[in-house]
């Protein structure tokens, strides 16, 4: 039984056909306050219809509404307002959480139709960003988020491994490589390759000629570059593994830009076809003038092809390989115009699935306000960083609970699980500070603060050993304060997967944890009476949900910590 569904029949009734049962339901909401209950109903829609004040109408309406699941309905002003039948509301909302378990939350919006969703895609032979971090994440996040609401998600990681700045890897190597340097360190030793080809180029312009020969010889299928390459991109497939590991993410696919080599020419033809080739400074554009943009590149004067081609060809393949119902590309901010690009030019290519393509944006990751760069000289190695998370979880871990078995695994979690909720926490609009201090705090908005309620939890569950029992409801207001929260788990769900934003469901859990630690702290759960096992019963449902949301944001959930 749907509370609020129960209020908005009785309400239809009492109004004699004036509204209908849906428009009545879209006009409730919550109440400012707490105080003023739990439902309320506005009169303002119904007071130009019946030329009444609506505080006389809230009054006649308050008198006559009358049903088991409401405790009371007040008239407060021009609204009407109910306060729900706790302990009836609560043994529903808590059988129906027990009984789901993590399955609690799911909506079946879709039978199992495809979303792909491009996300992470570092570059070869460069180190793993801020920005692919934010990536990383945001994605993971959101593939779990949509395959909660009954879609398929294919998890692709569209590797930056090719393009023209593989010429100038192998020309460097060539120059001043050395095979056992690379194996040893390979994103690093590359890097440095890539950074001594650029400050050699500067007075040798040769260099720039031969990178250019050697990246057209590897688009031909020159055996030499193509075995250089394939080395260049298998070191590096091995290191971002490493991260992916210790994220907890993985990949349906890893086809990456070189992946479309082959089968760029269809849609350049077809783009030929449709006459949508300018050729501008030697270059072959079409032009957005019309939408205000910037022309879309897609062949060079010496015929290479681009990022661009690279992704129209992938869009076209995505949708012929997964007929996907829709598709995300998680990217920083900065590639928008990209993106707008891409969108565009497939719309005019005829493509109706190209309204299904959506850019899903993100802004900086900030060290003391500055962006945090990965390409000048100074490198920040994102594993060190994550590392360095882990040991800190360690030490903070061996402080409040030295007694704690399996302590470094738990570290490994908490660090981990400190960083992706640090990001997710925030709307991926905005910048945010990187800061390991705070984000690994066991008080505030943090992921370690959520995953220690959950382990609190946890462990009163085991003081009790509480095994599933049926709940009788609870009356009081601080159960009441959480129930009502565990009730709003599945409209967090739903935004987070309407705005793309994993930060609807982080800042519901840091609420739920807050509410749940109030709870804690004026109630004694463990009290034997004869509403042992319902609060038992309300602790349990709120692990479920706590964990299952952390689930959500790709953090994992520890029972002791
Ligand atoms: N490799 C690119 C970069 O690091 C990101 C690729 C994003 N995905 C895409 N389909 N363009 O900037």
């Amino acid at each position: 039984m749907d509370a609020v569904k129960a209020y908005a029949v009785e309400m239809t009734v009492h109004l004699n056909g004036l509204l209908k049962l849906g428009e009545v339901m879209n006009l409730i909401e919550k109440p400012k306050f707490e105080e003023q209950g739990d439902l309320a109903f506005p009169c303002f829609t119904l007071a130009k219809e019946l030329r009444k004040a609506p505080n006389i109408i809230a009054q006649e309406l308050a008198g006559k509404i009358d049903h088991p699941i409401l405790e009371k309905v007040v008239a407060d002003g021009p609204y009407v307002n109910a306060f729900l039948n706790k302990r009836m509301v609560s043994k529903h909302a808590l059988t129906s959480i027990l009984k789901d378990g993590s399955a609690y939350g799911s909506i079946n919006y879709a039978e199992k139709k495809n979303i792909t969703i491009d996300f992470s895609s570092p570059n070869i032979a460069k180190p793993f960003s801020m920005g692919h971090l934010r990536s990383t994440v945001i994605g993971n996040s959101l593939a779990n988020i949509v395959e909660k609401c009954g879609y398929q998600a294919i998890r692709i990681n569209h590797l930056g491994d090719w393009g023209t700045q593989f010429g100038k890897l192998i020309v460097a190597y060539k120059l001043w490589g050395n095979e056992a340097r690379v194996k040893e360190e390979p994103i690093q030793e590359l890097l440095k390759l890539y950074v001594q080809f650029h400050a050699e180029a500067e007075n040798d312009s040769r260099l720039e000629d031969d990178a250019r020969a050697w990246f057209k010889k590897l688009e031909d299928g020159n055996e030499e570059a193509l075995s250089l390459w394939t080395w260049f991109r298998d070191e590096s497939l091995q290191e971002f593994g490493k991260i992916y590991n210790l994220l907890g993410v993985h990949f349906d696919s890893y086809h990456g830009e070189a992946f479309y080599n082959d089968k760029m020419e269809r849609i350049v033809s077809r783009l030929e076809e449709s006459d949508l080739l300018q050729v501008s400074d030697g270059a072959e554009v079409v032009d957005l003038a019309e939408h205000d943009l910037a022309p879309c590149l897609i062949k060079k004067s010496d015929g290479a092809t681009l990022y661009a081609t690279r992704d129209l060809t992938a869009a076209v393949y995505r949708q012929e390989t997964y007929e996907f119902e829709r598709s995300y590309y998680v990217v920083g901010h900065e590639q928008s115009l990209h993106f707008e690009q891409i969108f565009l030019v497939l719309q005019k290519l005829g493509y109706d699935w190209a309204k299904q393509l959506t850019h899903i944006p993100f802004g900086f990751i900030l060290k003391d306000g500055k962006k945090m760069s990965t390409r000048k000289g100074k490198v920040v190695l994102l594993e060190e960083v994550i590392q360095e998370a882990i040991r800190l979880a360690e030490q903070i871990i061996a402080e409040k609970n030295p007694s704690l078995q399996n302590k470094a695994d738990i570290a490994e979690v908490v660090g981990v699980g400190a960083i992706i909720f640090h990001d997710l926490k925030n709307d991926r609009q905005n910048n945010i500070e990187f800061s390991l201090e705070d984000m690994l705090k066991f008080e505030g908005a943090t992921g370690p603060y959520v995953q220690y309620t959950h382990a609190r939890a946890c462990s009163i569950l085991r003081k009790a050993e509480y095994e599933d029992t049926a709940t009788k409801g609870l009356n009081d207001s601080y159960s009441w304060s959480v129930v009502k929260l565990l009730m709003e788990f599945p409209a967090a769900i739903e935004r987070s997967f309407n705005y793309q934003a994993p930060s609807q469901i982080a800042k519901y859990l840091i609420d739920l944890s807050q509410e749940f630690n109030k709870y804690y702290g004026n109630i004694k759960i463990l009290s034997e009476d004869e509403e042992l096992e319902s609060r038992l019963g309300l602790v349990k449902a709120t692990t479920i949900v706590l964990k299952e949301g952390l689930r959500l944001l790709g953090v994992k959930a520890p029972d002791e910590m």
